[in-house]
């Protein structure tokens, strides 16, 4: 196993990162890059061959952005796997691993943050306020350092990618967003790198999310758009776990995360919902 100490390939600072992604776009490169927290699991690697498959130059950034956690949540116990890390991602063809301190991303604190109004504060963001402040700040601050031609997210945070096409669009920053589908273990949990938090019973109950996601999938492929009926099949698959606190079930345009009557071919249906202390989402583009 290639461990970290492998200093070739892993970068710390801004200026470094720049400088290799300039030099390869000298080499007549595209260069792509793949944001994460790092805890690494099949859903990353996803995201890393896509980037590999469509790109010359892929950079992998694992920083677990302190200002996307709020007072109360996990940032502290975060699962961090780093070593773990650097060999998946370099067995995934990772040419570069960025992974900065915090005062490398935020220096002196940081005084300047991006905030997608109206977008910021919808489904994720209406409970996790301030959240989509935080992931909109350090991937501006990610496609500022790596000037990438891509950069590669999952559809598993959905509501994520709408805010991020959003600041693209709004900056007028070249990167373009790639969208890679949800990987799931095969019982249809979508895999996260929270899915560690679970005990066993919690991981069986975890498992409401996806099947409320597949019962109004088969809905709507009977012909159902009403979202009214869609989100109450939904709620009754969720009643069926006590133990499970939704958060919320919402069927919404992906671009505005503005509620609508009835589903149309890319709508997003998106869940939410605690189990025990962990927070999980789960969705579907709607066909
Ligand atoms: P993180 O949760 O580490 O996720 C990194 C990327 O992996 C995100 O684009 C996420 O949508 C994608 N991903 C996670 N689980 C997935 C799955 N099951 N299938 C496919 N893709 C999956 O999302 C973040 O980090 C951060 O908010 C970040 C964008 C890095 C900014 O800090």
């Amino acid at each position: 196993m290639l461990a970290c100490t492998e200093k070739r390939t892993l970068i710390s600072t801004v200026t470094e990162l720049r400088a290799w992604s300039r030099t390869a776009r000298k080499e007549g490169k595209t260069v792509g890059l793949v944001p994460t927290m790092g805890a690494l699991h099949a859903g990353h690697a996803s995201l890393i061959r896509a980037a590999r498959s469509q790109c010359d130059a892929v950079a992998v950034s694992i920083f677990v952005n302190p200002t996307q956690f709020g007072p109360n949540e996990d940032f502290a116990r975060y699962p961090r796997t780093f070593d773990a890390d650097c060999a998946l991602a370099r067995a995934e063809g990772a040419d570069v691993i960025f992974a900065p301190t915090v005062s490398e991303i935020y220096p002196d604190g940081g005084m300047t943050f991006v905030e997608v109004e109206g977008l910021g504060n919808r489904l994720d963001g209406a409970s996790r306020p301030g959240h989509f402040r935080g992931v909109a700040t350090v991937v501006a601050k990610l496609f500022a350092a790596a000037e990438p031609d891509l950069a590669f997210f999952g559809q598993k945070d959905a509501a994520q990618v709408a805010v991020l096409r959003r600041m693209t669009t709004d900056l007028r920053l070249a990167t373009e967003i790639v969208v890679c589908p949800i990987a799931r273990e095969p019982d249809g949990l979508a895999l996260s790198s929270r899915n560690v938090y679970l005990n066993p019973a919690q991981r069986m109950q975890a498992l409401a999310l996806s099947r409320a996601i597949g019962a109004v999938e088969s809905l709507v492929g009977h012909g159902q758009h009403s979202a009214a009926v869609l989100i109450e099949a939904a709620q009754a698959v969720f009643g069926a776990e006590p133990d499970l606190r939704v958060d919320y079930i919402a069927l919404v345009d992906w671009a505005t995360l503005r509620p609508v009557e009835s589903a149309a071919p890319g709508t997003l249906f998106a869940v939410a919902a605690w189990v025990g202390e962990t927070r999980l989402i789960d969705n579907t583009i709607l066909s």
